[in-house]
């Protein structure tokens, strides 16, 4: 056998289970490899198997990966059922947890709900991954996966209430009586039944019974009647860590069979996977369910108004729509949510949900225009309908010639959208209803609706999204816009709004895989103008180079443009006029900011992992962030701008250690101070060539006044005194044998550190 040597940081994660996510709390937090690390492994290696041509993953995959983990991590949440831990030898309840589960995946992903799927799966492998730890499976001799988890009718264990499973630990080295741990090694040697520890405080042995002498124990600090914290200060000071059997960590004070761990995480991971592929096999799930559950694909979801004036603008975002969609089938972007949600007045509704194109088609033609007497309409009240039923990150388009009446609804629909990471974009087209906009928009013999532009611009700047206000003539440049936004591999660069000073300039690094750049201007009476990395003012008309302008804007896009550092210069064309301006810029590079979510930790004291806040983050006391980037990079900032993007936070992130256990390298963590203005989460750096990249989340902060001390992440660190102890230990190689056995397994005898 193949050791290995492993330096493990002593007291240092309260468990019961693996633990829940990457970053932890700081004084819990190390010497395992979690929930959420297992699930990212299985989903990773399926994602290999059906979408094999997919690197990196999209957006939304790592959305669905991370509804995975994040349901999966929730089970924590409830530390007395015995039956989502495979605690207390209830085998029947975590067998029908699981049985159940792959029946709502599947019932969810037929009747078109993804997300639902995704949270129904990352539970049960929660209980799927706890059998390892918590089972004596490992210990005898279970060097392949329980192939009958989730198998229907099948009962796991013969195992009777008292039939003994578990002999006393032995005291151990010198070594081990000064950090308080016993020798467990040998504790389940010659009992050969299948069984699995009994916690402190959970709903087994039935009835409040005391658990009898001879069951094995979970075993580790937080078993305790004393609770989990307490129980763990009790150790500490009395030197003594209560006997047991699991496997969540890598460290004697938590897991008696610590050395068992990694051999329980492998074990775990393939379980999932094969948990997985059976509700595959089971469905059985086509291409379409499959995307579904994996997050592949894109979503496609518009608001439309359908009062009488709407006919020409509903015909032509029809045809835009239908475009875009047709154009991705068969590809990675292929719509899996299609989303019409028609409003009109006084009713909005109902909407129209498809998960293929030919139902999109027939929705989307079945829109009329008709009705709506008075010129306002019921926008937000259509918009709030989308947003129900819609999954982020993505984008809403919006379609209306005129204002809303229900705009009181406006923040209500700005809190939905932050939350569920949708973007609202507005296209807003001229009619007899607009007023004519201000003096300066007269005067560039545009009509438009001054309410509509105050609530429109409002509402796009306060999700990340974008307003135009068009005339009916131009209604087919909509699909230049919402190309680039439904894209999976398009990422955003910089974003700007505000208002303009006679010249600005902005730099715009390019990275060396990006093929395509996007420029989409908004404001009227501004020039656009780039220099190349040379300095080299743009030829417009050079080959690969195309300028579309519009009465509001312009869009220009840049086919294989040079690596480096671009400069985009904007010049007001009339000094006196100070229209507000927007000004967004994309590229097509497989190098992604894949998340940026402020943190909080939840969960049971002494097992706490970070989780996206739901809400805004707050100015008023230090907040937590977690981002992960995906694709090639050597270094990587991390900074918050404001709308001009002006650096206006140091986010102070640090990458994970990849080390095993520890959150990988690509996922960063940062503590900072907000400020009370509108934010962007930033990172620049070198791609793997040394290019210069950058990229924002689209969606915008805007944090709030929390009045309250507690940041959410609280991270005194209680035992600080043990975390300084280090020892080093040598551990059995675990890499599983590649044959598969069958029959009964054998007792092979504990693997043993040997040296400590
Ligand atoms: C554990 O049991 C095995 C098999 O009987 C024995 O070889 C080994 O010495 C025991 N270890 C301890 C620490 O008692
Ligand atoms: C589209 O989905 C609907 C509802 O799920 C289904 O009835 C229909 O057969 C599907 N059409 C195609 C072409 O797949
Ligand atoms: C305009 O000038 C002000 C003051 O110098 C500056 O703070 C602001 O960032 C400038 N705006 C732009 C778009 O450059
Ligand atoms: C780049 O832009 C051109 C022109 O708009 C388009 O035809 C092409 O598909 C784009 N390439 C990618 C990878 O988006
Ligand atoms: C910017 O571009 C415009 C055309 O859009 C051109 O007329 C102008 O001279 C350019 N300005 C600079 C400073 O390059
Ligand atoms: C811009 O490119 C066009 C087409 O390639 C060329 O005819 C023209 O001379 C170029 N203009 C400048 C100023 O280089
Ligand atoms: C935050 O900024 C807003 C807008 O500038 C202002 O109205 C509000 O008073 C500020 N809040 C605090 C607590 O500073
Ligand atoms: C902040 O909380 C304190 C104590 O609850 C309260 O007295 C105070 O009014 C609050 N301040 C604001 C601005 O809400
Ligand atoms: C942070 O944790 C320490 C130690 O457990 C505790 O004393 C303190 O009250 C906690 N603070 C907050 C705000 O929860
Ligand atoms: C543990 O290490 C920290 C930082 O290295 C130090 O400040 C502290 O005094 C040490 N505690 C003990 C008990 O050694």
């Amino acid at each position: 056998m193949q050791l290995t040597p492993f330096v493990i940081l002593l007291l240092t994660c309260g468990i019961n289970g693996f633990f829940p996510s990457d970053w932890r709390e700081r004084y819990f937090g190390n010497g395992g490899i979690s929930h959420e690390a297992q699930t990212r492994s299985a989903y990773d290696a399926l994602v290999g198997k059906y979408f094999e041509e997919i690197t990196p993953i999209t957006t939304n995959m790592i959305k669905a990966r991370t509804a995975m983990a994040e349901a999966n991590m929730e089970v924590d949440d409830d530390q007395t059922s015995s039956a989502k831990h495979f605690d207390g030898e209830n085998f029947e309840g975590g067998q029908a947890i699981l049985v159940q589960a792959k029946a709502d995946v599947i019932r969810e992903l037929f009747d078109g709900n993804g997300e639902a799927a995704q949270v129904a799966l990352g539970k049960a492998l929660h209980t799927l991954q706890d059998f390892y730890s918590h089972t004596n499976w490992v210990e005898r001799g279970g060097f392949d996966i329980n192939y009958d988890l989730g198998k229907a009718g099948v009962s796991l264990s013969p195992i009777g209430f008292g039939e003994r499973t578990c002999d006393e630990c032995g005291f151990g080295g010198i070594d081990r009586i000064l950090i308080g741990c016993h020798d467990c090694a040998n504790n389940t040697f010659g009992f050969n039944t299948l069984t699995s520890g009994y916690y402190a405080g959970e709903d087994r042995p039935l009835g409040g019974a005391p658990i009898p002498e001879y069951k094995c124990r979970h075993g580790g600090a937080t078993d305790s009647a004393l609770g989990a914290i307490a129980g763990a200060v009790y150790a500490e000071v009395f030197n003594d860590v209560p006997e047991g059997i699991n496997k969540d960590s890598l460290n004697c004070f938590w897991s008696p069979h610590w050395f068992l761990h990694r051999q329980a995480v492998n074990l775990a991971i393939q379980s999932s996977i094969q948990y997985i592929e059976d509700i595959i096999a089971e469905g059985p799930l086509e291409d379409k369910e499959r995307r579904l559950l994996f997050g592949v694909g894109t979503s496609l979801a518009f608001a439309i108004d359908t009062t009488g004036s709407m006919a020409g603008i509903i015909a032509g975002t029809r045809r835009q729509a239908i475009e875009i969609a047709r154009s991705r089938l068969g590809t990675k972007d292929e719509p899996i949510d299609y989303i019409v949600a028609p409003f009109n007045d006084p009713y909005t509704g109902p909407v129209l949900r498809a998960t293929n194109f030919s139902d999109f088609q027939a929705n989307i033609n079945s829109l009329y225009a008709a009705g709506g007497d008075d010129c306002p309409e019921l926008a937000i009240t259509g918009i709030l309908d989308a947003l129900a039923v819609m999954q982020g990150p993505s984008d809403l388009f919006v379609m209306t010639d005129a204002n809303a009446k229900d705009y009181g609804l406006a923040l209500r629909a700005i809190e939905v959208a932050f939350e569920k990471q949708i973007r609202i974009h507005v296209f807003k087209f001229d009619s007899n209803c607009d007023d004519g906009g201000s003096a300066a928009k007269r005067s560039l013999q545009k009509r438009e609706d001054s309410v509509a532009n105050r609530q429109y611009s409002a509402l796009a700047g306060s999700t990340g999204g974008t307003y135009h206000s068009l005339p009916v003539s131009q209604v087919d440049t909509i699909g230049s816009l919402i190309e680039p936004l439904t894209n999976s591999e398009t990422n955003t660069i910089l974003k700007l709004s505000g208002t303009l000073n006679s010249t600005s300039s902005f730099p715009v690094p390019v990275d060396s895989r990006m093929t395509n750049i996007t420029i989409s201007l908004r404001a009227a009476a501004v020039s656009l103008n780039l220099t190349d990395p040379t300095g080299t003012p743009l030829n417009f008309s050079s080959p690969g180079v195309t300028l579309t302008a519009v009465t509001d804007g312009q869009f220009l896009t840049i086919q294989n443009p040079a690596s480096g550092t671009w400069t985009l210069i904007l010049t007001l064309l009339d000094p006196v006029l100070t229209p507000p301006f927007a000004c967004d810029v994309s590229g097509v590079s497989p190098l992604h900011l894949s998340s940026f979510n402020f943190v909080t930790l939840r969960g049971r004291p002494g097992h706490k992992g970070f989780f996206a806040l739901p809400t805004q983050p707050a100015f008023d006391h230090d907040v937590a962030a977690v981002a992960v980037l995906d694709g090639s990079f050597r270094t990587a900032v991390f900074d918050l701008r404001n709308t001009l993007a002006n650096r206006v936070v140091n986010a102070n992130m640090t990458p994970g250690s990849g080390a095993e256990g520890a959150p990988p390298t690509n996922s960063f963590y940062g503590e900072m101070r907000l400020a009370n203005v509108s934010l962007y989460a930033y990172v620049e750096g070198l791609d793997d060539e040394g290019a210069p990249y950058q990229r924002v989340l689209p969606n915008v902060f805007q944090p709030i006044f929390s009045n309250t001390t507690d940041t959410g992440f609280n991270n005194t660190d209680i035992f600080a005194g043990r975390r300084n102890v280090t020892t080093t230990v040598t551990l059995p190689s675990t890499s599983l044998p590649t044959e598969t056995k069958t029959g009964e397994p054998e007792y092979p005898g504990c693997p043993y550190p040997t040296e400590y």
